[in-house]
Protein backbone atom coordinates (compact mmCIF):
# COMPACT_ATOMS: atom_id res chain seq x y z
CA UNK A 1 0.00 0.00 0.00
CA UNK A 2 1.11 3.29 -0.81
CA UNK A 3 1.07 6.31 1.69
CA UNK A 4 -1.89 8.95 1.07
CA UNK A 5 -1.10 12.67 2.47
CA UNK A 6 -0.75 16.43 1.63
CA UNK A 7 2.97 16.51 2.69
CA UNK A 8 4.92 18.16 -0.27
CA UNK A 9 8.11 17.70 1.42
CA UNK A 10 7.81 13.88 1.47
CA UNK A 11 7.13 13.80 -2.35
CA UNK A 12 9.82 16.13 -3.06
CA UNK A 13 11.68 13.45 -0.82
CA UNK A 14 10.49 11.02 -3.02
CA UNK A 15 10.66 12.48 -5.98
CA UNK A 16 14.62 13.31 -5.64
CA UNK A 17 15.64 10.18 -4.72
CA UNK A 18 14.23 8.99 -8.23
CA UNK A 19 10.96 7.34 -6.77
CA UNK A 20 7.74 8.32 -8.25
CA UNK A 21 4.81 9.46 -6.50
CA UNK A 22 0.67 10.20 -7.56
CA UNK A 23 0.15 13.62 -8.37
CA UNK A 24 -3.02 15.11 -8.58
CA UNK A 25 -4.32 17.86 -11.10
CA UNK A 26 -7.23 19.19 -12.25
CA UNK A 27 -7.49 16.52 -15.26
CA UNK A 28 -6.56 12.97 -13.71
CA UNK A 29 -4.16 12.11 -11.31
CA UNK A 30 -0.83 11.47 -12.89
CA UNK A 31 1.96 9.05 -12.10
CA UNK A 32 5.27 11.83 -12.03
CA UNK A 33 8.85 10.88 -12.10
CA UNK A 34 12.11 13.50 -12.23
CA UNK A 35 11.65 13.91 -16.62
CA UNK A 36 14.92 14.91 -16.56
CA UNK A 37 15.90 11.64 -14.88
CA UNK A 38 16.07 8.55 -17.56
CA UNK A 39 16.07 5.59 -14.86
CA UNK A 40 12.78 7.57 -12.88
CA UNK A 41 11.04 8.02 -16.30
CA UNK A 42 11.97 4.54 -17.15
CA UNK A 43 10.16 3.21 -14.09
CA UNK A 44 7.00 4.81 -15.32
CA UNK A 45 6.69 3.38 -18.32
CA UNK A 46 7.67 0.35 -16.24
CA UNK A 47 4.87 0.91 -13.18
CA UNK A 48 2.06 1.34 -15.91
CA UNK A 49 3.32 -1.56 -17.88
CA UNK A 50 3.14 1.15 -20.77
CA UNK A 51 5.01 0.56 -24.09
CA UNK A 52 7.58 2.71 -24.97
CA UNK A 53 6.47 4.21 -28.08
CA UNK A 54 3.87 5.75 -26.04
CA UNK A 55 5.29 9.71 -24.95
CA UNK A 56 5.07 11.24 -21.75
CA UNK A 57 3.90 15.12 -20.96
CA UNK A 58 6.26 17.17 -18.69
CA UNK A 59 4.25 19.33 -16.02
CA UNK A 60 6.02 23.16 -15.42
CA UNK A 61 5.37 25.24 -12.47
CA UNK A 62 4.62 28.56 -15.42
CA UNK A 63 5.03 29.17 -18.64
CA UNK A 64 8.13 30.88 -18.08
CA UNK A 65 9.90 27.58 -16.83
CA UNK A 66 8.99 25.92 -20.16
CA UNK A 67 10.99 27.85 -21.75
CA UNK A 68 14.29 25.86 -20.32
CA UNK A 69 12.55 23.07 -22.15
CA UNK A 70 11.55 24.11 -25.68
CA UNK A 71 13.43 25.91 -28.30
CA UNK A 72 10.82 27.46 -30.15
CA UNK A 73 7.12 28.65 -28.79
CA UNK A 74 4.85 29.62 -31.66
CA UNK A 75 3.24 32.72 -31.39
CA UNK A 76 -0.32 30.72 -31.63
CA UNK A 77 0.33 28.45 -29.19
CA UNK A 78 1.95 31.08 -26.78
CA UNK A 79 -1.12 32.94 -26.84
CA UNK A 80 -3.07 30.14 -26.09
CA UNK A 81 -0.57 28.97 -23.03
CA UNK A 82 -0.86 32.44 -21.92
CA UNK A 83 -4.82 32.31 -21.51
CA UNK A 84 -5.11 28.96 -20.24
CA UNK A 85 -2.19 27.65 -18.12
CA UNK A 86 -2.63 26.58 -15.61
CA UNK A 87 -5.24 24.03 -17.48
CA UNK A 88 -6.45 21.43 -19.11
CA UNK A 89 -4.28 22.06 -22.25
CA UNK A 90 -1.30 19.90 -23.55
CA UNK A 91 1.06 21.85 -25.84
CA UNK A 92 3.86 19.60 -28.44
CA UNK A 93 6.51 21.88 -28.63
CA UNK A 94 9.89 21.31 -30.17
CA UNK A 95 12.67 19.93 -27.73
CA UNK A 96 15.69 20.69 -26.78
CA UNK A 97 18.49 17.56 -25.95
CA UNK A 98 18.11 18.09 -22.57
CA UNK A 99 14.85 16.47 -22.42
CA UNK A 100 15.66 12.38 -22.24
CA UNK A 101 14.71 10.62 -25.76
CA UNK A 102 12.28 8.09 -23.46
CA UNK A 103 10.31 11.07 -22.33
CA UNK A 104 8.99 12.12 -26.02
CA UNK A 105 10.08 8.54 -27.39
CA UNK A 106 12.34 9.39 -30.03
CA UNK A 107 9.50 12.30 -31.45
CA UNK A 108 10.93 15.61 -31.99
CA UNK A 109 8.43 17.48 -30.08
CA UNK A 110 7.83 17.21 -25.94
CA UNK A 111 4.41 17.87 -24.44
CA UNK A 112 4.19 20.08 -21.98
CA UNK A 113 1.48 21.49 -19.48
CA UNK A 114 0.89 23.78 -16.44
CA UNK A 115 -1.31 21.76 -13.95
CA UNK A 116 -4.24 23.68 -12.26
CA UNK A 117 -3.84 21.74 -8.84
CA UNK A 118 -2.42 23.78 -5.74
CA UNK A 119 -0.36 21.01 -4.42
CA UNK A 120 0.62 20.34 -7.61
CA UNK A 121 2.06 23.70 -8.28
CA UNK A 122 3.70 24.20 -5.15
CA UNK A 123 4.98 21.32 -5.84
CA UNK A 124 6.48 21.70 -8.74
CA UNK A 125 7.93 25.34 -7.93
CA UNK A 126 10.03 23.50 -5.63
CA UNK A 127 11.53 20.81 -7.88
CA UNK A 128 14.61 21.86 -9.75
CA UNK A 129 13.15 19.08 -12.71
CA UNK A 130 9.67 19.00 -14.84
CA UNK A 131 7.67 15.93 -13.79
CA UNK A 132 6.73 13.01 -16.41
CA UNK A 133 3.38 11.98 -15.79
CA UNK A 134 1.08 9.75 -17.61
CA UNK A 135 -2.49 9.35 -15.99
CA UNK A 136 -1.95 6.75 -13.08
CA UNK A 137 -3.61 4.16 -13.83
CA UNK A 138 -2.60 0.43 -15.70
CA UNK A 139 -1.74 0.64 -19.41
CA UNK A 140 -4.68 0.81 -21.18
CA UNK A 141 -7.44 1.13 -17.90
CA UNK A 142 -9.72 4.31 -16.90
CA UNK A 143 -7.83 7.14 -15.54
CA UNK A 144 -7.74 7.77 -12.12
CA UNK A 145 -10.20 10.82 -10.53
CA UNK A 146 -9.40 9.97 -6.90
CA UNK A 147 -6.72 9.07 -4.68
CA UNK A 148 -8.60 5.39 -4.02
CA UNK A 149 -8.26 4.60 -7.69
CA UNK A 150 -4.78 5.15 -7.41
CA UNK A 151 -4.58 2.91 -4.40
CA UNK A 152 -6.38 0.28 -6.16
CA UNK A 153 -4.35 -0.27 -8.93
CA UNK A 154 -0.93 0.77 -8.01
CA UNK A 155 -0.82 1.35 -4.76
CA UNK A 156 1.79 -1.62 -4.05
CA UNK A 157 3.97 -0.25 -6.75
CA UNK A 158 4.99 3.33 -5.60
CA UNK A 159 5.31 5.03 -1.98
CA UNK A 160 3.18 8.00 -2.34
CA UNK A 161 0.03 9.30 -3.25
CA UNK A 162 -0.40 12.97 -3.22
CA UNK A 163 -4.03 13.28 -1.87
CA UNK A 164 -5.83 16.39 -3.55
CA UNK A 165 -9.33 15.26 -3.74
CA UNK A 166 -11.53 14.53 -6.53
CA UNK A 167 -10.34 15.90 -9.81
CA UNK A 168 -12.49 18.84 -10.84
CA UNK A 169 -12.76 18.65 -15.05
CA UNK A 170 -12.15 14.95 -14.86
CA UNK A 171 -11.22 14.53 -17.90
CA UNK A 172 -7.40 14.39 -19.64
CA UNK A 173 -5.84 17.51 -20.53
CA UNK A 174 -6.45 18.62 -24.80
CA UNK A 175 -3.44 18.17 -26.89
CA UNK A 176 -2.33 20.93 -29.32
CA UNK A 177 0.40 21.44 -31.50
CA UNK A 178 0.78 23.07 -35.32
CA UNK A 179 1.80 21.49 -38.44
CA UNK A 180 2.55 24.08 -40.18
CA UNK A 181 0.53 27.21 -40.28
CA UNK A 182 -2.19 25.15 -38.97
CA UNK A 183 -3.49 24.59 -35.02
CA UNK A 184 -3.93 20.98 -34.68
CA UNK A 185 -6.10 19.00 -31.77
CA UNK A 186 -4.60 15.52 -31.11
CA UNK A 187 -6.67 14.71 -28.37
CA UNK A 188 -10.21 16.25 -27.23
CA UNK A 189 -10.18 17.13 -23.69
CA UNK A 190 -10.70 19.08 -20.82
CA UNK A 191 -10.11 22.48 -22.57
CA UNK A 192 -13.27 22.77 -25.16
CA UNK A 193 -12.55 23.12 -29.09
CA UNK A 194 -14.69 26.57 -28.66
CA UNK A 195 -12.72 28.11 -26.18
CA UNK A 196 -9.45 27.25 -28.11
CA UNK A 197 -10.96 28.73 -31.33
CA UNK A 198 -11.90 31.50 -29.91
CA UNK A 199 -8.25 32.54 -29.27
CA UNK A 200 -6.46 30.95 -32.39
CA UNK A 201 -9.52 30.75 -34.89
CA UNK A 202 -10.63 27.66 -36.36
CA UNK A 203 -8.47 24.21 -36.23
CA UNK A 204 -8.20 21.11 -37.28
CA UNK A 205 -9.12 18.10 -35.34
CA UNK A 206 -6.99 15.45 -35.91
CA UNK A 207 -8.39 12.03 -35.65
CA UNK A 208 -6.49 9.58 -33.43
CA UNK A 209 -6.23 6.22 -34.21
CA UNK A 210 -3.39 3.62 -33.82
CA UNK A 211 -2.39 4.36 -36.98
CA UNK A 212 -1.49 7.96 -36.27
CA UNK A 213 2.17 8.63 -36.58
CA UNK A 214 1.79 11.81 -34.07
CA UNK A 215 0.38 10.99 -31.66
CA UNK A 216 1.52 6.71 -31.35
CA UNK A 217 -0.05 6.34 -27.69
CA UNK A 218 -3.98 7.82 -28.66
CA UNK A 219 -4.48 4.15 -29.44
CA UNK A 220 -8.41 3.58 -30.46
CA UNK A 221 -8.94 1.17 -27.34
CA UNK A 222 -8.11 2.90 -24.52
CA UNK A 223 -9.65 3.91 -21.02
CA UNK A 224 -11.27 0.89 -21.65
CA UNK A 225 -13.48 -1.12 -18.66
CA UNK A 226 -12.89 -4.75 -18.56
CA UNK A 227 -16.68 -5.37 -18.83
CA UNK A 228 -17.56 -5.35 -22.10
CA UNK A 229 -19.06 -1.64 -23.06
CA UNK A 230 -21.89 -1.09 -25.76
CA UNK A 231 -22.18 2.51 -26.56
CA UNK A 232 -25.82 3.34 -28.34
CA UNK A 233 -29.53 3.84 -28.24
CA UNK A 234 -29.76 3.22 -24.15
CA UNK A 235 -33.58 1.57 -24.54
CA UNK A 236 -32.24 -0.68 -27.70
CA UNK A 237 -29.55 -2.09 -25.56
CA UNK A 238 -31.32 -2.45 -22.61
CA UNK A 239 -34.43 -4.72 -25.06
CA UNK A 240 -31.50 -6.47 -26.75
CA UNK A 241 -29.95 -7.58 -23.24
CA UNK A 242 -33.52 -8.70 -21.54
CA UNK A 243 -33.82 -11.02 -24.66
CA UNK A 244 -30.17 -11.89 -24.60
CA UNK A 245 -30.59 -12.67 -20.64
CA UNK A 246 -27.48 -10.65 -20.08
CA UNK A 247 -27.42 -8.74 -16.68
CA UNK A 248 -26.66 -5.15 -17.79
CA UNK A 249 -25.91 -2.12 -15.81
CA UNK A 250 -26.20 1.33 -17.64
CA UNK A 251 -24.40 4.60 -17.80
CA UNK A 252 -26.32 7.49 -18.89
CA UNK A 253 -26.38 11.51 -19.68
CA UNK A 254 -29.14 12.29 -17.35
CA UNK A 255 -31.74 9.97 -17.47
CA UNK A 256 -32.78 7.83 -14.59
CA UNK A 257 -34.46 4.17 -14.95
CA UNK A 258 -37.51 3.60 -12.81
CA UNK A 259 -37.52 -0.05 -13.15
CA UNK A 260 -33.86 -0.37 -12.70
CA UNK A 261 -32.32 -0.95 -9.54
CA UNK A 262 -30.26 1.92 -8.38
CA UNK A 263 -27.10 0.07 -8.30
CA UNK A 264 -27.16 -0.84 -11.52
CA UNK A 265 -27.89 2.88 -13.12
CA UNK A 266 -25.62 5.96 -12.87
CA UNK A 267 -26.67 9.28 -14.84
CA UNK A 268 -23.79 11.44 -15.34
CA UNK A 269 -25.45 14.69 -14.72
CA UNK A 270 -29.66 14.07 -13.71
CA UNK A 271 -29.52 18.12 -14.83
CA UNK A 272 -28.30 17.76 -18.38
CA UNK A 273 -24.45 19.89 -17.07
CA UNK A 274 -21.65 18.50 -19.33
CA UNK A 275 -19.15 19.82 -17.16
CA UNK A 276 -20.82 18.03 -14.13
CA UNK A 277 -20.68 14.60 -16.60
CA UNK A 278 -17.33 15.04 -17.24
CA UNK A 279 -16.20 15.23 -13.75
CA UNK A 280 -18.33 11.78 -13.29
CA UNK A 281 -17.69 9.72 -16.17
CA UNK A 282 -14.12 8.14 -15.09
CA UNK A 283 -15.60 7.20 -11.07
CA UNK A 284 -18.70 6.00 -12.76
CA UNK A 285 -17.48 3.95 -15.36
CA UNK A 286 -15.11 2.10 -12.46
CA UNK A 287 -18.02 1.46 -10.11
CA UNK A 288 -20.08 -0.05 -13.17
CA UNK A 289 -16.59 -2.06 -14.15
CA UNK A 290 -16.96 -3.23 -10.65
CA UNK A 291 -20.72 -4.20 -10.13
CA UNK A 292 -21.74 -7.72 -11.03
CA UNK A 293 -23.52 -7.16 -13.96
CA UNK A 294 -21.81 -8.56 -17.17
CA UNK A 295 -22.33 -5.97 -19.18
CA UNK A 296 -22.40 -2.05 -19.29
CA UNK A 297 -24.65 0.23 -21.86
CA UNK A 298 -24.02 3.94 -22.31
CA UNK A 299 -25.11 6.38 -24.37
CA UNK A 300 -23.79 9.13 -26.26
CA UNK A 301 -23.40 12.73 -24.92
CA UNK A 302 -24.91 15.46 -26.98
CA UNK A 303 -22.07 16.30 -29.55
CA UNK A 304 -20.72 20.00 -27.97
CA UNK A 305 -18.83 21.29 -25.52
CA UNK A 306 -16.89 18.68 -23.31
CA UNK A 307 -19.42 16.08 -24.57
CA UNK A 308 -16.85 16.21 -28.07
CA UNK A 309 -14.34 14.87 -25.53
CA UNK A 310 -16.65 12.57 -23.13
CA UNK A 311 -17.68 10.66 -26.78
CA UNK A 312 -14.18 10.48 -27.82
CA UNK A 313 -13.76 8.45 -24.55
CA UNK A 314 -16.92 6.57 -24.60
CA UNK A 315 -16.05 5.23 -28.20
CA UNK A 316 -12.40 4.28 -27.17
CA UNK A 317 -14.23 2.29 -24.11
CA UNK A 318 -16.27 0.65 -26.72
CA UNK A 319 -13.51 -0.23 -29.29
CA UNK A 320 -11.81 -2.95 -26.54
CA UNK A 321 -10.46 -6.39 -28.18
O1 LIG B 1 -4.48 15.54 -18.33
C1 LIG B 1 -3.50 14.91 -18.72
O2 LIG B 1 -2.97 15.13 -19.82
C2 LIG B 1 -2.93 13.86 -17.79
C3 LIG B 1 -2.41 14.54 -16.52
C4 LIG B 1 -1.73 13.59 -15.58
O3 LIG B 1 -1.57 15.60 -16.89
N1 LIG B 1 -1.90 13.10 -18.42
C5 LIG B 1 -2.16 12.19 -19.41
O4 LIG B 1 -1.03 11.52 -19.84
O5 LIG B 1 -3.27 11.97 -19.85
P1 LIG B 1 -1.08 10.21 -20.73
O6 LIG B 1 0.33 9.78 -20.81
O7 LIG B 1 -2.04 9.25 -20.16
O8 LIG B 1 -1.51 10.72 -22.13
C6 LIG B 1 -0.67 11.60 -22.86
C7 LIG B 1 -0.82 11.45 -24.34
C8 LIG B 1 -0.28 10.12 -24.82
O9 LIG B 1 -1.28 9.32 -25.36
C9 LIG B 1 0.77 10.49 -25.87
O10 LIG B 1 0.61 9.77 -27.05
C10 LIG B 1 0.58 11.98 -26.12
O11 LIG B 1 -0.02 12.46 -24.95
N2 LIG B 1 1.91 12.57 -26.25
C11 LIG B 1 2.79 12.79 -25.26
N3 LIG B 1 3.94 13.29 -25.73
C12 LIG B 1 3.81 13.39 -27.06
C13 LIG B 1 4.68 13.82 -28.11
N4 LIG B 1 5.91 14.23 -27.86
N5 LIG B 1 4.19 13.79 -29.36
C14 LIG B 1 2.95 13.35 -29.60
N6 LIG B 1 2.07 12.91 -28.66
C15 LIG B 1 2.49 12.93 -27.40
MG1 LIG C 1 -3.50 7.86 -20.04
Amino acid sequence: MALIGKDIAYAKQVLDSGELVAIPTETVYGLAGNALDAKAVASIFETKNRPSFDPLIIHVASVTAVEQYVSTFPEKLKALADKFWPGPLTLLLSRKEMVPDLVTSGLPRVAVRVPDHSLTRSLLSELDYPLAAPSANPFGYISPTQPAHVQLQLGDKIPYILDGGACKVGLESTIVGMEGEDVVIYRLGGLEVSEIEQVVGSVKIQDHSSSNPQSPGLLESHYAPRKPFLLGNLQELISRCRYEQRDFAVLSFDQEFQELPKERQIALSPTGDLREAAANLFAAMRKLDQSDAAVILAEKMPAKGLGLAINDRLKRAAAQG
